[in-house]
């Protein structure tokens, strides 16, 4: 039932270890930003199960959202988002602050960026915690927008970030232990 193109997807994940810091299992996803086919199939794969869906905005999370949101974005005719660590923006802002192992962070949007009812797809590269993806649909609720789904390349199943999203739907390409 898994889509063939997941497998070449999943093998030019780079997983490198103790980066940043010791006992951490990075996932590095410019080593697929580096084969063409493996990356138009990722951007295809999410395209494929959001186009007609009548989403309107895809929000996109600082840093590795702003690499795979555009392309979705533009092939279902929606407006991309960028939503931004502190003090990015220059414009009226909105934040969400989240706890992080350690210490704490915040993502921003720009007010007027979404309006009330519009439906929203919220992408980023990984999900580990669900933390960030959590301050990211809060922005997107507080303005009255809809969460449609939310959409990473990569969970890490063990940390049950899933559980943090409230039951919102979180679609994945790749599970890594
Ligand atoms: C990583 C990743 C997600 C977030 C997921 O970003 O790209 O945005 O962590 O973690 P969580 O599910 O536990 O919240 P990172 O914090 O490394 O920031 P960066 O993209 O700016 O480097």
């Amino acid at each position: 039932d898994k889509d063939p193109r997941i497998h070449g997807i999943q093998t030019k994940i780079r997983v490198v270890p103790d980066f940043p810091k010791q006992g951490i299992m990075f996932q590095d996803i410019t080593t697929l930003l580096l084969d063409p086919k493996a990356f138009k199939d990722t951007i295809d794969l999410f395209v494929e199960r959001y186009k007609g869906k009548n989403i309107s905005v895809v929000a996109g999370i600082e840093a590795r959202g702003f690499i795979f949101g555009p392309p979705i974005a533009l092939a279902i005719g929606a407006k991309f988002v960028p939503l931004r660590k502190p003090k990015k923006l220059p414009g009226k802002v909105i934040s969400e602050e989240y706890i992080l192992e350690y210490g704490r962070d915040c993502l921003e949007m720009h007010v007027g960026a979404v309006e009330a009812g519009e439906r929203a797809l919220v992408v980023d590269d990984l999900i580990a915690t669900g933390g960030t993806l959590c301050a990211a649909m809060n922005l997107l609720e507080r303005v009255g927008a809809e969460v449609v789904e939310c959409a990473c390349v990569i969970e890490l199943p063990d940390l049950k970030g899933r559980e943090r999203l409230n039951g919102k739907p979180l679609y994945v390409l790749v599970e890594s232990h």
